[in-house]
């Protein structure tokens, strides 16, 4: 039920932020949940960039290595440094009052958070974060303007310098121009967006891979039971005729 509330409340905030944000074209996150290796780059990108200051807290580590294809030592040993009980949820130990002193606001959970934006939305946002000397942490993003958070993945993607035109009430985004390069090439860094996109997904709605499995199975079955279903009735009727 709580995770119903937040998912409810959650899902009026993209409006929200695209009345801050004007217009600004979202870019499609082609993830595929049936690949449990991309999911399982994007478990790992998250718990070193991410859950420092975000939870998961809807997120069992256990579940999570059963449904990306691995043991629960691989979990223990590369995924789970917040906690060393397998069956925890992705709970982080900042305390939220402290957090938002540091942010000014307080890193929201991001269990439901694909659910909540959708994931082009989030991927988009992984993607633009900009210099903006005027933000505090002297980074802004194009789709979350003046964001709280700061630019966590700078040694991977560099930064970039967003050019927008028109004047500075009415200004449209142009593009990014990478300013200082990072460890990765952009499209290393976009793949590795995906990547994280695509767990974000995941724990937004575990069971979508396995709801569909079954849902095949059920049609399976549907169609079978069909046939067997109309054969009865032709035995049923036939001396009736
Ligand atoms: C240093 C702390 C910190 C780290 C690390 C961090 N974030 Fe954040 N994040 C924040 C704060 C603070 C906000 C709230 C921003 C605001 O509301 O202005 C935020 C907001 C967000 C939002 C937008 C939530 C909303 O309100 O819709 C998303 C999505 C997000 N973070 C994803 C991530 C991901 C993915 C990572 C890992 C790559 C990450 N964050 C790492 C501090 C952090």
């Amino acid at each position: 039920m709580k995770k119903l509330i937040i998912a409810l409340v959650m899902a009026a905030m993209p409006m929200l932020g695209f009345a801050a944000g004007g217009k600004v074209q979202l870019n499609h996150a082609d993830i595929d949940l049936t690949d449990q290796e991309s999911l399982q780059r994007g478990a790992r990108l998250f718990v070193n960039y991410c859950l420092n200051c975000h939870s998961a807290k809807y997120q069992r580590y256990n579940r999570m290595a059963r449904d990306l294809g691995m043991t629960e030592d691989e979990v223990k040993e590369n995924l789970m440094f917040a906690t060393d009980k397998i069956g925890d949820t992705m709970n982080i130990a900042m305390p939220e009052a402290q957090a938002a002193k540091w942010f000014g606001t307080a890193p929201p959970d991001l269990s439901v958070i694909t659910r909540a934006r959708g994931s082009d939305w989030v991927y988009t946002y992984l993607t633009s974060f900009y210099i903006d000397e005027k933000r505090p942490f002297g980074v802004n993003n194009t789709v979350f303007p003046d964001v709280g958070m700061p630019h966590v993945m700078w040694k991977l993607q560099g930064f970039q310098k967003a050019n927008f035109s028109g004047d500075e009430d009415h200004r449209v985004f142009e593009g990014f121009e990478l300013v200082e390069p990072g460890e990765m090439s952009a499209e290393e860094f976009d793949a590795a967006m995906l990547d994280l996109t695509a767990f974000m997904t995941y724990v937004g709605d575990p069971i979508q891979v396995e709801r569909h499995r079954i849902g095949v199975w059920v049609l399976i079955f549907i169609a079978i039971f069909f046939v067997l279903a109309y054969l009865l009735k032709k035995e049923y009727w036939k001396d009736v005729h």
